[in-house]
């Protein structure tokens, strides 16, 4: 038989720590990361940088499909270039919002993100890693927080990067791409069936991974 190495996926909305935790659970595991934001937000910046309408939704498939990238333990290269940092700015997280609702896009990323699926396992955070790219997944968590809760860590993270931030601004361009990621309708923000909700507002990255591993515990027996 042919099984498939484990998969726990986390998705939730931006801002609500399911990179760092994903991080956190999957080096506690010993297994890989997918940060599958990190593919639309490379596709966004290819798409700034060659100055492609980002309304064309074939050139922006286009732009996916032949993205040259490498992720590496220190950061990703995009056409031997290093943009770990510049993949973050809101400019280009803002962008890939707006860009994600083109399945022809998604379609495109659907099988570099499932080849990240090898052993020992994978933890793997964006918003349809347990609706869309890995359904079979024995454990899925929908990790959120509220909104204000998830601008103060954002602002509080630019500004330790030296990134000047503006706290009402990031507030707005939250609830905005929160709304914009909800109600699309090609692979919405949705907890899937079965997802277990994990609300990260008033427990710290520590308590928030250890609820996570303890539900893999669970499903491990
Ligand atoms: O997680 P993030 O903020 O880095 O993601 C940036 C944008 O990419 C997000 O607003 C919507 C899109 N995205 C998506 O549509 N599907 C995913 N699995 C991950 C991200």
């Amino acid at each position: 038989m042919n099984v498939l190495p484990p998969v726990i996926t986390i998705d939730g909305p931006t801002a609500s720590g399911k990179g760092t935790v994903a991080h956190r659970v999957a080096s506690a595991l010993g297994w890989g990361v997918l940060d599958s934001g990190a593919l639309y937000r490379l596709t966004a910046l290819s798409v700034l940088r060659q100055q492609i309408d980002p309304q064309d939704a074939a050139a922006v498939a286009q732009v996916a499909n032949t993205l040259d990238v490498v992720f590496h333990p220190d950061g990703i290269l995009l056409n031997g270039l290093e943009v770990a940092e510049d993949i973050r700015q809101e400019q280009v997280g803002n962008l890939a919002s707006q860009i994600a609702p083109n399945p022809a896009l998604r379609a495109a990323l659907l099988s570099r993100q499932r080849a990240f699926r090898t052993l020992p396992g994978l933890v793997a955070d964006g918003r349809d890693m347990g609706t869309v790219v890995f359904q079979d997944a024995p454990l899925k968590i929908f990790l959120v927080a509220d909104v204000s809760a998830r601008a103060q860590r954002r602002c509080k993270q630019l500004i330790e990067k030296g990134i000047s931030a503006n706290l009402a601004d990031l507030l707005s361009d939250m609830r905005e791409r929160d709304a914009r990621d909800i109600q699309r309708t090609v692979a919405p923000l949705i907890a899937a069936p079965g997802a277990h909700v994990v609300d990260s507002s008033n427990l710290t990255i520590d308590q928030t991974v250890q609820a996570i591993l303890d539900l893999w515990s669970g499903v491990t027996g």
